[in-house]
């Protein structure tokens, strides 16, 4: 008799045991040599977020610019309040570092979001140079930030610290952001616990988070 590979779910605990309910006897015994289960931590050593904004018309839309429609139009949108109530100080290790996804017009609220999960904000960690251009109101935009914040001290052992800040690649999906910032952070941080917040996928080595994410971790928030 032939198997077919045993595909465990991308889920890191509750489908999964459903997934090993499913699975015959004489499976189980090789399938359980690998770690289906990931223990949620209850507090995160890293945590990098990309909020569901709500822009509130705020963008400048041209239907001409290539655009691909507001956020609204693909996932359900927060307002700053909604966000700032969310619970997550208490996902805060006693040492924590924050990434958060903003743009030139969130940046106040994106601010006072970090502010209100308990984060000092630091810096601009990354830019990301989208390549092609958005009219707006001021300058044409081509750019989104994120900027990190701390809580308690940098988490130890730090891994690489030369790690660059700019980033140019060209954007795809909407609100789609590139791979190559979460890379960045696993290096600058390859021992820690590190959840993503808003997260539209999983990714190894993390804890992801999203309503849209398929295999998404449970979270008191
Ligand atoms: C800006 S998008 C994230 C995009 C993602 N970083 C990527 O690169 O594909 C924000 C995501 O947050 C999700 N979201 C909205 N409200 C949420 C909530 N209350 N809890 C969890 N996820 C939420 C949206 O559905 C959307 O998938």
């Amino acid at each position: 008799m032939t198997l077919s590979p045993i595909k465990p779910s991308q889920n890191n605990n509750t489908h999964n045991s459903e997934y090993l309910r499913q699975i015959p006897l004489f499976r189980l015994k090789t399938t359980i040599q690998k770690p289906l289960f990931r223990k949620v931590p209850e507090t995160f050593d890293v945590i990098y977020a990309d909020p569901p904004w709500d822009y509130d018309q705020r963008t400048f839309l041209n239907k001409k610019a290539n655009n691909t429609g507001s956020a609204s139009d693909h996932y359900p949108t927060m307002t700053l309040q909604q966000l700032c109530c969310m619970n997550v100080r208490k996902l805060r290790a006693k040492n924590s570092i924050m990434y958060m996804w903003t743009t030139g017009p969130q940046l106040q609220a994106s601010i006072q979001l970090m502010i209100a999960w308990g984060y000092t904000y630091k810096t601009v960690a990354f830019v990301w140079d989208k390549i092609r251009l958005n009219p707006g109101y001021y300058s044409m935009s081509q750019t989104e930030f994120v900027i990190v914040g701390t809580h308690g001290a940098i988490p130890k052992p730090r891994g690489r610290r030369n790690v660059r800040q700019f980033l140019q690649s060209k954007r795809t999906r909407h609100s789609q952001k590139p791979h190559e910032i979460r890379r960045r952070i696993e290096i600058m941080h390859p021992e820690q616990t590190k959840l993503e917040m808003f997260a539209r996928d999983t990714s190894s080595g993390w804890f992801s988070h999203g309503n849209q994410c398929q295999g998404s971790v449970q979270l008191p928030l």
